[in-house]
């Protein structure tokens, strides 16, 4: 029998040295999965430019829903490419990056992360991790990494590299294509999460800095409330969601001056097509990019196909049910 944290022989694991490193890397330039350690727990990482590479990260892990990711990066300087940085923000990576941090942050407009990442929300999280294999990688593939924690939806974070293998034990699976063997994880547990904006900060998610360390640099936090999974304010994330223009769900046609977003072969009347192949992963990539693109106020509607409630088809569901809201407090209007 298999006693716990025994290693089971998987061509997926590599040391971290030159040859796994520049393995690793070329994964991830590739648009595959690669897990990888950091001083918190092990990361599901992607090329976080990639849609279809963070699509995939949604996949692999089977979450219902597309929860924003932290982008990692290896410094700040490479950090002030995708977020706008405030005086707090300044501070508190002055005080904490390298390490157990990580900023919610204004997305800048000419950033060109996925849209996946951040979920349909202007704001990216972002964190410079410590662990040398983290940096080593981060700087070898040489693109900013969209990375979870590497398990399965539902289950504990991972923090040896055979964690990672009990959630995805097939490599034929949609988990990492490579797992870099880095040993236990120092700290354990995830970074602290904080938005951080001029005029203070919340927590969003307590982990391995804790609140005292956070406020003797920048005073007093805030607490969101809720679950410490969930983005901050549901209703924040309906507004950001839903399109100005109306969207009707499960259509096959488009209404009078309505545009149609297709998904799957045959669809002569769509605007737009999700995926014309029928795949969930192209779906989710192009979801939030082709919203924006049919929420331009040329069509007086979105009517948009049914797509399937299997695998990521549940997480765009998701997305699509609270793109057709119609609490109007929360619908976004045409200036
Ligand atoms: O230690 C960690 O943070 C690990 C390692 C791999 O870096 N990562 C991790 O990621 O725990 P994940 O996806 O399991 O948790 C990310 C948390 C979630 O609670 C998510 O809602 C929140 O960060 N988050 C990410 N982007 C956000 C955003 N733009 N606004 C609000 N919350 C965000
Ligand atoms: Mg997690």
């Amino acid at each position: 029998m298999t006693q716990k944290n025994e290693r089971i022989p998987d061509q997926r694991f590599v040391t971290p040295d030159a040859a796994g490193m520049s393995k690793a890397a070329r994964e991830l330039a590739s648009g595959q999965l690669v897990a990888f350690p950091t001083e918190t727990v092990y990361g599901l990482g992607a090329d976080a430019t990639n849609e279809q590479a963070v699509a995939s990260i949604f996949e692999a892990k089977g979450r219902p829903k597309f929860n924003p990711l932290i982008v990692h990066v290896p410094d700040i300087v490479a950090a002030r490419r995708y977020v706008d940085f405030n005086d707090n923000a300044e501070r508190l990576a002055d005080a904490f990056w390298p390490g157990a941090l990580t900023m919610v942050l204004p997305r800048r407009t000419d950033s060109n992360l996925s849209l996946l990442v951040s979920a349909g929300l202007d704001s990216v999280a972002v964190r410079v991790p410590s662990h040398p294999i983290a940096k080593a990688l981060l700087k070898e593939a040489g693109c900013p990494v969209a990375a979870p924690s590497a398990n399965s939806s539902g289950h504990v974070s991972p923090t040896l590299a055979e964690h990672v293998q009990h959630s995805w034990p097939d490599s034929n699976s949609t988990g990492p294509g490579v797992i870099v063997d880095g040993g236990p994880c120092q700290i354990g547990l995830e970074s602290t999460v904080v938005e951080v904006d001029s005029d203070g900060c919340t927590l969003l998610r307590p982990g391995g800095i804790t609140s005292d360390d956070l406020e003797k640099i920048v005073g007093q936090l805030a607490i969101a409330d809720g679950s410490s999974d969930a983005p901050r304010s549901p209703g924040m994330l309906a507004r950001h969601y839903a399109p100005a223009t109306p969207v009707i769900l499960n259509a096959s046609c488009p209404e009078t001056a309505g545009a149609f977003l297709g998904f799957g072969p045959n669809m002569p009347d769509a605007t737009l097509n999700l995926s014309v192949s029928g795949s969930l992963r192209e779906a989710a990539a192009n979801l939030f990019a082709m919203l924006r693109q049919l929420d331009i106020g040329k069509f007086q509607s979105i009517a948009i196909s049914p797509i399937p409630e299997d695998g990521l088809g549940r997480a765009i569901n998701d997305r699509l049910r609270r793109a057709a809201t119609t609490d109007e407090e929360t619908r976004p209007r045409h200036e």
